[in-house]
Parts: structure tokens; C-alpha cells; sequence
């Protein structure tokens, strides 16, 4: 989602609107503006593109010297006008924008309307802004009063509130979302992201986590959430404005591969709950769980790469059969469908045209449909029986990574689930859930591998094949590794189990020919290594992917990459993937490839 606001002798509704248009990357499905006009607050919004709000905006002269607005990409409630942000508290003294998710809101809207709060959407935003509202009710100043309700919040986020009493102040709290001040002469300002600041001001404050900040005219100050003074350092950003959007990375997809441990928390929130329990209840009654013989998951391209790493999941934590098909040949196979199997559609966009064909041939044949999607309000959503979001935020790069992690972590999190209503012997679901808590942390420090992933693309640019091996989850990796460097960098690419090599692949090894290993798989080494000698030795060059305590690996390849050892190998595999993007990404790069749109690909494949 985007945020802008705005305090100073312009129209602030004009500068406002300005702001969000320059976030329209960020994706959206709905804006709104809210502006003091006369002593009160007004609020304009509107599902669907900018232009919609626009014409909204244009129907009155509007005038105000202090606003907000915001874009919203769904995560809580599908994009409609009720649920387009910003919204009021139960007293309409305050309105409220925000980016995130509030986990703990449906906890905090049961105990509202005990107390008797009505809501007029389905947003975990406005039972924030109720939460807000009944501190103000005390009679504390609005910055008081946000602090205090940012102690009730749980989950991560970024949230902006007006009052209608303190007519001079925008107030805004951050998390964990990004929130940046905009310092300017006689006006101050704030946004989701720098780019929207920038025509306005270069003097940035970036906002810490756990902060509230509150801007007038002429000041700007900030205090933690314990209420202490924090200093107001301004930066001076001296990007163009276009480079800026892309949050200063030069890619989209350099971006999305940067925001993959921020997507693994979101992933996860509102989903575990304080004794470690996954909370997916509202997905299906438990007895359903209990019934279902077999599990087909259905989907293309970087989401089928996903399906088999809950294939992987289904089969060793649940023992529950599971099949993973490509949308496009799941309805010619004439599919042999058990009643009480449950068919998962995995899909980013939630429109790709053969995932939908699968979906609705499962609904002909009544199958239980789940959708595991990232875009609210797709087609694929809407027409799954149910549907968790992968919550990755937009997409934009063609080529996925993020959409892929989160996937992956909504389909481990769904078996982890279904073992604990099954009350799987054996399966230890709390330590399992521990585990992928750490994740988002081990994901980070993945991150400082691109430097070194640099290094190695550089070294093998003009390499004429890559191979990409592995054995168990990294098998499944390895396809999702290839797919990246074939699809960006146009650099043919083999991708197998690594045991299958000897049966044809192997023809193809001749010096020059790179071949990419993972070998995070502590039992499968032995035999992955063996694997990299038969490369080796036909003048194949090895780069391995392992886990930071393994010593076998480096004895038979030319480069080593480390991720972060798990308890649970997929999950080192899981991140795996992210030095194979970075070393896609920098050959594509070095290669001067078009990184974002590659040739002959899009983004949303809405044909059969
Ligand atoms: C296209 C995209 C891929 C994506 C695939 C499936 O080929 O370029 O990145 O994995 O479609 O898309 P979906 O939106 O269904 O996940």
C-alpha cells in the first residue's frame, strides 16, 4: 500500500493525490484521501485504479491545508469502497490510514463490540482506528493516544491519524512497515516511500521502528513507544526520482529479492499464535482436515515450484499423499480424482488462465478447492472455496522470487496445521513453528551473500549451460534456480534430481559448463558429492549451495555458498533460492539483460 500526507500552506489535497500517483507501483485496488475541511474531517475514497478516486476529487472544489491519503493493496477484506482506507474511529474525531497487518485484530474487534463499537468494513485498519479513538476518548493529546493504542497492536505496521480537534497535526506510528518524514519549509510531510517525497522536499527523516512521530507546519518531533524524546535526524536524498521507486535498488526484482525476509514475517503473521500454534481455523472445519485421502496442488511456473516443495511437506510431515501438477496438463490427463481429496491452486497472480481452467474443472467435479494466492480479489480467490494469502505484498518484477518464499511458507504453515489438528504422533508442530519464526532473521543474514553471488556471475557470464542439481528439497529448489537464470539472463540451463544426471544429462558436461548444486540436505550430501565428482570430472565447474556447517562440500567444488544451517533442511533449501537469484539476477545484469520485463515473457498469463 502507499501513504502520503501532507501539512502546509498548499492545497494538501492536490499534493497529496500527487503523492500517491508516484507509489502507483507499489500496486493497489483502492485509495482514498481524507482532508480537514471546516473543522471536520472528510473523507473521499474509492475502489479500483487512482483515476477513479480522481474523478471523486474533481467533482467538488477541494481545498485544505492538511491531508492523507492512501492506496491499498488488500490483505484484510477484498478491495471495495467501505473497505478503501482512510477510516474513522466510532466517534468520526479521528481518521486513520495504514499499511501492514494488525494480528491480533480480530482479539481487539470482539472486545469492541462488546463494548458496543459498530464497523462499517472488514479491515483490521479500522478496529486500529477504533482502538485509537477510545484512547482519545481519555482526553490525552492525539500523539498521546496513538502511543498508547500502539501498545494494544500486535503485528507489523504503519499508521497515520488526523483528528478534528488538533487540527494542525498528522500523526503517524511505525512498526515494522516503512514510514518516512519529508522536512520542507514552512510544510512538512510523510510517505510510504522516499519517491513520493521527493518533488516536495530532499530533507528525509526515516522513521525508526516503534516510534511516534507527529508533524505541524513548522515542527516535527518524535518520541518512542515508552513516550521518551527521540532525536529528528534529516538525511538529504540526492536520487532521481525515477530510481527512487524502485526504493534506490535498480531493479524491481533486486528489490523483491531484498524484501523476502520481511515477506516471511508477513507471511506468518496473524497466524501463530503465543504457545506456537498455527492458527488457520477459518480455512476449513477441522473434521474436513481429517477426511481428506489425498492432496493434488496445481499450478505454473514459479508457483508449481512451490507445490513441490509442499509435495515434499505433505508427504514426509503428513504422510498424506500429494501430486503436484503444471495447470496445463492437469485437465488433459483426465485426472482420477478421489472425492475426499483436496485440490490446491497455487497461483501470484490469481489469474493465470490454466490454474482457473484447473480450478473450475475441480469445482465440476466437486472437489474441495483451496486457493493459495497472493493478489485479493483475483479470479482464482474469488472462486476457490477458500483461500490464505500469501500476504508477499505486489510483485512487479516478471520473474517471481518473493511470491515464491511466501509460498512456500503458506504451504509448510498448512501442513503444519493439518498435523496439529490431526495431533500427528511424532510431529513436534511448536518446535517445527520456532523454526520458521527464525527464518525471516536467517533470510537476512542470506542477504550478504550477494556481494559474493556477484563475484561468481561475473566469473561465469559467458557460460554456455548451467546445470542446476540437487537431491530431495534441493531438487525441487533447483528447478525454481534454473528457471530464474534461463528466464532473465537467457543462459540455457539442465535442471534434474542430481541422482538423475548419470542418465543422460551428463552427455552434456564439457569444460566450460557450470553446474549449481544445492547440498543443504545433511543426509543426501554423501551422495550429492558424489554427484559433483562426476561433473568435476568431465571438466564441469561446481558451485555448491550448503548450510554453514557442513565440511564435506568444499572438498569437490570450485565455489562454496553457505545459508544458514535449520534444524529442518527444507528450510535451509527454502533460502538456498536466494543466493540462486541473486547469481541470475547479477549474470542477467552483467550481461545487460532486460532484468524486469525479460523478452517474450509477462507477468500474468491470462491465455491457455
Ligand atoms: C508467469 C510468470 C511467472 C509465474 C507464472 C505463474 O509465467 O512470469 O513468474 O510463476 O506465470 O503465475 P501465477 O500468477 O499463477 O503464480
Amino acid at each position: 500500500c502507499g501513504i502520503a500526507g501532507y501539512v502546509g500552506p498548499r492545497n494538501a489535497v492536490e499534493i497529496v493525490y500527487d503523492q500517491l500517483k508516484r507509489l502507483e507501483y507499489r500496486g493497489y485496488d483502492s485509495a482514498g484521501v481524507a482532508y480537514l475541511d471546516n473543522g471536520h474531517i472528510e473523507v473521499v475514497k474509492r475502489a479500483g485504479k487512482l483515476n477513479e478516486l480522481h474523478k471523486l476529487l474533481e467533482q467538488t472544489p477541494r481545498k485544505s491545508e492538511l491531508a492523507i491519503a492512501h492506496s491499498r493493496w488488500a490483505t484484510h477484506g477484498g478491495p471495495t469502497d467501505a473497505n478503501a482506507h482512510p477510516h474513522y474511529d466510532a466517534y468520526e474525531r479521528i481518521a486513520m490510514i495504514h499499511n501492514g497487518i494488525i494480528e491480533n485484530y480480530l482479539d481487539l474487534r470482539e472486545e469492541l463490540i462488546a463494548k458496543g463499537h459498530k464497523f462499517r468494513s472488514q479491515t483490521d485498519t479500522e478496529v486500529a482506528a477504533h482502538v485509537i479513538g477510545e484512547e482519545y476518548e481519555k482526553g490525552v493529546p492525539i500523539e498521546e493516544a496513538v502511543r498508547k493504542a500502539c501498545l494494544r497492536l500486535r503485528g507489523a505496521y504503519a499508521l497515520v491519524v488526523i483528528s478534528n480537534v488538533e487540527q494542525e497535526k498528522i500523526v503517524a506510528a511505525r512498526n515494522a512497515s516503512p514510514l518516512v518524514l519529508g522536512v520542507g519549509e514552512g510544510e512538512n510531510m510523510l510517505a510510504s516511500d522516499i519517491p513520493a517525497l521527493l518533488p516536495y522536499t530532499r530533507e528525509v527523516v526515516i522513521m525508526e521502528e516503534d516510534c511516534v512521530a507527529t508533524i505541524t507546519r513548522t515542527s516535527v518531533s518524535i518520541v518512542d513507544l515508552d513516550g521518551r524524546e527521540q532525536p529528528v535526524k534529516p538525511i538529504h536524498i540526492d536520487w532521481d526520482i525515477t530510481s527512487a521507486e524502485r526504493g534506490g535498488y535498480e531493479h524491481f526484482m533486486l528489490k523483491e529479492i531484498h524484501e523476502q525476509p520481511q515477506v516471511i514475517r508477513q507471511a506468518l503473521a496473524g497466524r501463530i499464535d503465543e504457545k506456537g500454534r498455527v492458527r488457520l481455523e477459518q480455512v476449513f472445519n477441522e473434521h474436513v482436515w481429517t477426511e481428506i485421502d489425498r492432496v493434488n496442488i496445481i499450478a505454473c511456473g514459479t508457483a508449481y515450484h512451490a507445490g513441490l516443495m509442499g509435495k515434499h511437506l505433505f508427504e514426509k510431515i503428513l504422510r498424506l499423499p500429494t501430486d503436484v501438477y503444471h495447470s496445463s496438463e492437469f485437465r488433459y490427463g483426465d485426472p482420477v480424482l478421489s472425492p475426499r481429496s483436496l485440490a490446491i491452486f497455487v497461483s501470484q497472480s490469481g489469474e493465470t488462465a490454466d490454474t482457473l481452467a484447473a480450478l473450475r474443472l475441480c469445482k465440476q467435479r466437486r472437489i474441495r478447492t483451496l486457493g493459495v494466492v497472493n493478489v485479493i480479489g483475483s479470479s482464482i480467490a474469488r472462486e476457490c472455496d477458500k483461500t490464505i494469502f500469501t500476504q508477499a505484498g505486489p510483485e512487479i518484477s516478471v520473474a517471481s522470487t518473493k511470491a515464491y518464499t511466501a509460498q512456500v511458507i503458506v504451504l509448510s504453515l498448512l501442513a503444519l496445521y493439518i498435523a496439529q489438528v490431526q495431533e500427528m504422533p511424532g510431529v513436534r508442530v511448536d518446535e517445527a513453528v520456532a523454526e520458521l519464526t527464525k527464518l525471516a532473521e536467517r533470510a537476512e543474514t542470506c542477504m550478504e551473500l550477494e556481494e559474493q553471488m556477484k563475484g561468481i556471475a561475473d566469473m561465469y557470464r559467458n557460460m554456455p549451460l548451467c546445470f542446476f542439481l540437487g537431491r530431495g528439497a534441493d531438487a525441487h529448489v533447483a528447478l525454481e534456480g534454473a528457471l530464474k537464470l534461463k528466464e532473465i539472463a537467457y543462459i540455457p540451463t539442465q535442471e534434474s534430481p542430481a541422482g538423475e544426471m548419470k542418465h543422460g544429462p551428463l552427455a552434456l558436461v564439457q569444460p566450460g559448463v557450470v553446474a549449481m548444486f544445492g547440498a543443504t540436505e545433511p543426509d543426501l550430501r554423501d551422495k550429492v558429492v558424489s554427484n559433483m565428482q562426476e561433473v568435476k570430472a568431465r571438466g564441469g565447474t561446481i558451485i555448491a549451495v550448503t548450510t554453514d556447517d557442513d565440511t564435506v562440500t568444499s572438498r569437490a567444488s570450485d565455489d562454496v555458498i553457505r545459508v544458514p544451517t535449520c534444524v529442518y533442511p527444507f528450510m535451509s533449501a527454502l533460502l538456498s533460492i536466494i543466493p540462486m537469484q541473486f547469481f541470475a539476477y547479477h549474470v542477467a545484469r552483467l550481461n545487460g539483460c532486460e532484468i524486469d520485463q525479460p523478452r517474450n515473457l509477462a507477468k500474468s498469463v491470462t491465455v491457455e
